[in-house]
């Protein structure tokens, strides 16, 4: 990262919500569950799935937890009744994972039970080093209530591998992502080609196994690879499918759907965009600093 990025991603915090704002509404469906399946709608048009997300994830209190469970309760029964092909993707922390993981997983329950009655799918997000060993466990727990739940593993921590092949032995479906949060170099690699030959590792093992495998990214060099390893296995497409964040990569994503490849859209939703756009903007400070360059030459 060059020192004016640096800078960037220092002074973002400090900076009005408008200007966060103006980055924000490519990535973010809006405020309301309304706008998400909005998104959703026009996203189903154009041949792609969907998976929405209520944003938000350090929570202070177990009322909170009990709200987003109502809220993920709420967005099962919207997708079911507007006929929408998606489903959703939550975080353990939202649900209580910090405060009380026996209060989270009754939360959960409560989620995957209302799922299981519509037929739909759960994902549990994947969040920092400290949730993996109970993200994982809660998966496996859950995914013996109902098989349509599964989880996500990061190529960039070491212990992949293994999580991989114990999950896939048991069919959990997986998605694969680089991973985004600021790990040790003790867990983690730091390599951009090894986190990459490591992601392409831990889809071979999901293809070994028969697990689902969901393709997160929007690296084009992983999703080139990955269309010719499914290409070289002659893979049905019931076996994966790529999955994008909402306003990431549109071009890369029309590619991969003109190609016949199945794609889910990741859509964000909620009142906490604020702390979410944040963390999108410093972890791409040029787009930041894009932004910024066209204020200050339009201005
Ligand atoms: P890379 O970082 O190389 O990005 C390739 C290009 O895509 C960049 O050059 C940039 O232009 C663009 N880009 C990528 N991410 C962007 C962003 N956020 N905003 C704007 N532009 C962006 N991580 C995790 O730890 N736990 C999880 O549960 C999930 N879940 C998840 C779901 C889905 C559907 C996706 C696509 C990703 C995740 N991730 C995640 C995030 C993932 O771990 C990773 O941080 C990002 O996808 C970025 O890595 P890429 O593989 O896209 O490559």
């Amino acid at each position: 990262m060059n020192s004016f990025n640096r800078l960037i991603v220092k002074i973002l915090p400090l900076m009005p919500k408008s200007f966060v704002h103006l980055f924000a509404g490519r990535y973010i469906a809006g405020e309301h569950l309304d706008d998400a399946l909005a998104e959703a709608g026009r996203l189903n048009e154009g041949r792609m799935t969907v998976t929405i997300d209520i944003l938000g994830e350090n929570i202070s209190g177990l009322d909170e937890a009990a709200l987003y469970r109502d809220a993920f309760l709420g967005v099962l029964d919207r997708i079911r009744d507007k006929g929408i092909d998606g489903n959703i993707s939550l975080k353990l922390t939202q649900l209580g994972l910090k405060i009380d993981p026996r209060a989270c997983v009754d939360n959960l329950t409560e989620i995957v039970d209302k799922a299981r009655s519509q037929g739909n799918f759960v994902r549990i997000d994947m969040e920092d080093s400290t949730c993996t060993d109970d993200t994982i466990e809660i998966c496996l727990a859950m995914h013996a209530r109902y098989e349509r739940v599964g989880t996500v593993i990061q190529s960039y921590l070491k212990r992949s591998q293994a999580d991989v092949r114990m999950l896939a032995a048991r069919g959990v479906s997986l998605r694969i992502c680089k991973g985004i949060y600021n790990e040790s170099p003790a867990i983690a690699f730091k390599g951009r080609d090894e986190i990459r030959n490591n992601f392409m590792g831990l889809l071979e093992i999901l293809f070994d196994t028969g697990a689902f495998a969901a393709i997160a990214t929007h690296d084009p060099v992983l999703v080139e690879r990955s269309k010719s390893l499914i290409a070289a296995r002659g893979l049905d497409s019931s076996r994966y499918e790529f999955q994008m964040l909402l306003g990431v990569a549109e071009t890369l994503r029309q590619g991969v759907v003109d190609g016949g490849h199945g794609m889910r859209v990741y859509i964000p939703f909620g009142e906490a965009w604020y702390a979410y756009s944040l963390r999108r903007l410093q972890e791409n400070p040029s787009l930041a600093a894009h932004i910024l360059k066209n204020l200050v030459i339009q201005g």
